[in-house]
């Protein structure tokens, strides 16, 4: 079992399942980008309080599999706010068959833009003008 503490909200949670694998019948490292891509767009829109769209993502290393039937959970941390743009900390752990240890099997920086209805970029608003929900917490 991995030592190592998670960084982050819990963000989202979802199993690998049969059709998320490659025909070796290892899942895809792009079924996990995309629960990441996913988790981290929670995060920043609800920061932003608007659309986001994913613009950049740094370098990713897949230090260990995933398999199926394991629980993956993705923490998000904003680690920092530019004009229109946020930078996402995203970790995802996978819990052996559902039941079993975590450990970590990717992080990357996802970088994000708030958009508008016209897809053009906006400001992020100050913390002070977001609601409580926002800030305390990933409920719906
Ligand atoms: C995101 C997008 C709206 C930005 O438009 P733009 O004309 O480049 O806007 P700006 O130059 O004003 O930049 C907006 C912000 O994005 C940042 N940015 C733009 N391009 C970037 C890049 N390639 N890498 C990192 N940051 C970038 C800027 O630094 C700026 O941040 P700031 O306001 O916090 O300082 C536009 O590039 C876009 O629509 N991209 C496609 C996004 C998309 O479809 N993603 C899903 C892919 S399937």
């Amino acid at each position: 079992m991995s030592s190592e503490e998670t960084r982050g909200r819990l963000t989202t949670r979802t199993i690998a399942m049969p059709a998320d694998t490659n025909p070796s019948g290892d899942i895809f490292g792009g079924w996990v980008l995309s629960q990441m891509d996913m988790a981290a767009g929670i995060c920043a829109g609800q920061r932003a309080q608007s659309r986001v769209v994913t613009v950049a993502l740094d370098s990713m290393s897949f230090i260990r599999p995933v398999k199926v039937g394991d629980i993956l959970g993705v923490y998000t941390d904003i680690t920092s706010v530019g004009r229109t743009s946020m930078n996402v900390h995203v970790e995802a752990w996978a819990r052996r068959g559902r039941i079993g240890t975590r450990e970590k099997v990717t992080e990357a920086t996802f970088k994000f833009v708030a958009i508008d209805d016209n897809g053009n970029p906006i400001a992020v608003p100050d913390k002070e003008d977001l609601p409580a929900y926002a800030l305390e917490g990933y409920s719906i």
